[in-house]
């Protein structure tokens, strides 16, 4: 098998992150590049050595030249642009989330399957050193039974392109819960073995947004916009084997918090708590409880490495770690967390159609 060809739809911020990925690594062609504006993209082909720029997303999806696709816009284009790729025969690296909602992910999951293509959704976080080794200790029993997991990610001062689609609820499906939270919800869910999640209880706040409060640098700010997101969320999910995740996320937050992601996973034999990182192991000796710091370094980036798994996922046909189906039951949960924040009231969780054919 030759180079696989791959394209890159967005030459923003996390585009430029994977036209820096695909052009250094082995087996892979850059075989072209494309954003809504024209100028962004020339750039970005000149600088990675993108082959050529196209006029459009549609234009590369339907190019013979390209086997695989990256979809790194803003979230209210990952579905369509993924199914159009997929019913094009094109692999798909999408980023996260993987839709704006579990309706649009269930489409690119019958997508995925009809097709027999390879979908990935953009989780680095699951090739971070700490993960990978917290993930192995639970795997190997090392925990005992995880019974109960906290993750999160508090940013005190971050919301991003205030007024941009970052904050608007059409183009972006939410705020941080669905901006940040959709990874830590990812890892954690990962990292517990992807339980079957049966209810959610959510609540989202917006304090400090809607009073053009708590700006950070990402993104590109647009005052005349609109903020109609949540700045804060807070969900407890509770799985088909009884365990329970808490989550909380926020982009604007007055709490003590290094604005890092956390997740802690307590277990029968003993906890694994990461702090950015740091992974430290937690147990009970004689009695006491004790810590212990676990050097979990890698020489690879989590990206190179998340960028090496999507190229092998389409080589050998065996599925990603972070395949279509992870995304449809982020999106799922997301839907859930946003729904019961505005009812009140939990919400249980319908998984009949994962049985039809
Ligand atoms: N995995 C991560 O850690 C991570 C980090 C940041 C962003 N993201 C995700 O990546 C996506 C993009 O975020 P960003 O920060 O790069 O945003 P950005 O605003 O910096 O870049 C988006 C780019 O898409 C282009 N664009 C918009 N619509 C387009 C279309 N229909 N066709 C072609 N180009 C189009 C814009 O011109 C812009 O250059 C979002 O979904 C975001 O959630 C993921």
């Amino acid at each position: 098998m030759g180079p696989v060809r791959i394209g890159v739809i967005g030459a923003g911020f996390i585009g430029r992150v994977h036209l820096k990925q695909f052009s250094e690594l082995g087996g892979v062609e850059l075989a072209g590049i494309t954003d809504a504006s024209p100028a962004f993209a020339e750039a970005a082909a000149a600088e990675f050595g993108a082959l050529r720029v196209f006029a459009s997303a549609d234009e590369m999806i339907a190019s013979r030249d390209v086997d695989a696709v990256v979809v790194a816009v803003p979230n209210k284009f990952h579905a369509p642009l993924t199914v159009a790729a997929l019913n094009e025969g094109k692999h798909v690296l999408v980023e996260k989330p993987m839709a704006l909602d579990g309706t649009a992910a269930r489409a690119i999951y019958t997508a995925a399957r009809d097709a027999g293509l390879t979908v990935m959704v953009a989780h680095q976080m699951r090739w971070l050193p700490p993960v990978i080794e917290a993930k192995r200790m639970v795997d190997s029993g090392e925990l005992g039974e995880v019974y109960n997991a906290k993750c999160g990610m508090m940013r005190r001062k971050n919301i991003p392109g205030w007024g941009s689609w970052f904050t608007r609820m059409g183009e972006s499906g939410g705020g941080p819960m669905i901006d940040i939270g959709v990874h830590v919800l990812d890892m954690a869910m990962w990292l517990l073995g992807d339980p079957k999640p049966v209810s959610v209880f959510g609540s989202t706040y917006a304090k400090f947004g809607p009073h053009k409060r708590g700006t950070g640098s990402w993104g590109t700010p647009d005052w005349d916009g609109v903020f109609d997101v949540e700045d804060l969320a807070t969900a407890m999910i509770k799985m088909d084997n009884g365990s329970t995740l808490t989550l909380d996320v926020s982009w604007a937050v007055n709490t003590l918090s290094d604005n890092s992601h956390f997740v802690d996973l307590m277990g029968t034999d003993g906890g694994a708590s990461i702090r950015g990182n740091r992974l430290v192991f937690t147990g009970q000796k004689f009695d006491r409880p004790f810590d212990i710091e676990v050097d979990a370094k890698a020489v690879n980036d989590a990206r190179t490495l998340l960028a090496r798994h999507f190229v092998e996922s389409i080589r050998t046909g065996s599925p990603p770690i972070s395949d279509a189906m992870s995304g449809l039951v982020n999106n799922t949960i997301l839907d859930a967390i946003y729904e019961s924040a505005r009812t009140g009231k939990a919400v249980e969780l319908d998984w009949s159609f994962s049985r039809e054919s």
